[in-house]
């Protein structure tokens, strides 16, 4: 049998991986990430590396892909160029993440520090960071849980399908984006629109924790399961938690949470709007309170 030529076995390979899920290329060469890991020192001296390091965006990444490659075709041998940015171990990188976020002593702070921080891979595979969009001093800030394509190529927040979908929510207690802030647990688009790993969410959790105590909101409004679990603690699903009051520690002091159905779940159960209207206006009642 003839054996199969270059040309099918590169196709092959490429279906392999778009059926493993792969949609964005970032390297020409795959990086072994856990390669020299160990060499690299203890999980705090990667976690002080990665505070330490101010490098602008993707410059390891420039790096990587100008490395040249040697040898006969087909024979995976290269020279050791630069050596490729290490991630720090997750653990490493939420003790990093924790005192990243609270050196922030403002909000355009806290975006540049996240512009710089390089402890969450999901960073190299987003287009940008989506920190937030609407006023930073409204009196209720709305989290969800990770941007998707169109928040990734516009930067803000909810400003696709279910940011649209979100604003007429809004709009129907009287608000907008001018009197309310949104932000979400994760601030990069996980490839694909994954769902965050736990350790992704681990390592973004101190930040918007931080950004919620600097915009120090009266009130928290949880967009879906994942930002409630995250934010507040809680296990029980949604559907339970929905439409409750929770007390939410900022930092510096105790404000009220209510958890809500996301948006996107919403576009997928057209009939749970109608508990999400109860939610709203339990929203509107407690921001008529102050909070
Ligand atoms: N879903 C989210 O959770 N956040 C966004 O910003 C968009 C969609």
């Amino acid at each position: 049998m003839k054996p199969p030529d270059r040309e099918q076995v590169a196709c092959a390979l490429l279906a392999f991986y778009l059926d493993a899920g792969v949609d964005a290329v970032i390297d020409e060469i795959a990086a072994d990430r856990l390669d020299g890991a160990a060499a690299k020192g203890s999980s705090a001296a990667r976690a002080t590396a990665a505070i330490a390091d101010s490098r602008p965006p993707n410059a390891g990444r420039a790096i990587d892909r100008e490395r040249p490659v040697v040898g006969r075709p087909g024979h995976r041998e290269s020279v050791p160029g630069p050596a490729a940015p290490t991630p720090p171990s997750p653990d490493a990188a939420v003790m990093a993440a924790r005192e990243m976020a609270r050196s922030a002593g403002n909000l355009d702070e806290l975006r540049a520090i996240l512009e710089r921080f390089e402890g969450c891979a999901l960073r190299a595979t987003a287009s940008r960071l989506v920190f937030a969009d609407g006023n930073p001093a409204a009196p209720v800030m709305f989290v969800g849980e990770a941007p998707g394509r169109d928040e990734d190529l516009a930067g803000l927040p909810f400003v696709g399908r279910s940011g649209k979908l979100l604003d007429r929510m809004l709009a129907a207690i009287g608000l907008d984006r001018s009197c309310a802030y949104i932000a979400n647990i994760v601030p990069w688009r996980p490839p694909g629109n994954r769902t965050p790993t736990p350790q992704e969410s681990a390592i973004c959790l101190p930040f918007v924790r931080r950004q919620i105590e600097l915009a120090d909101p009266n009130l928290l409004v949880c967009l879906g399961q994942p930002a409630t679990q995250a934010l507040l603690g809680t296990t029980d699903g949604i559907t339970r938690t929905r439409g409750r009051s929770f007390a939410y520690h900022t930092g510096a002091r105790e404000i009220r949470a209510i958890p809500t159905f996301h948006p996107a779940y919403l576009l997928r159960q057209p009939l749970q709007k109608r508990l999400a209207w109860r939610d709203f206006l339990t929203i509107k009642k407690a921001l008529a309170s102050g909070g």
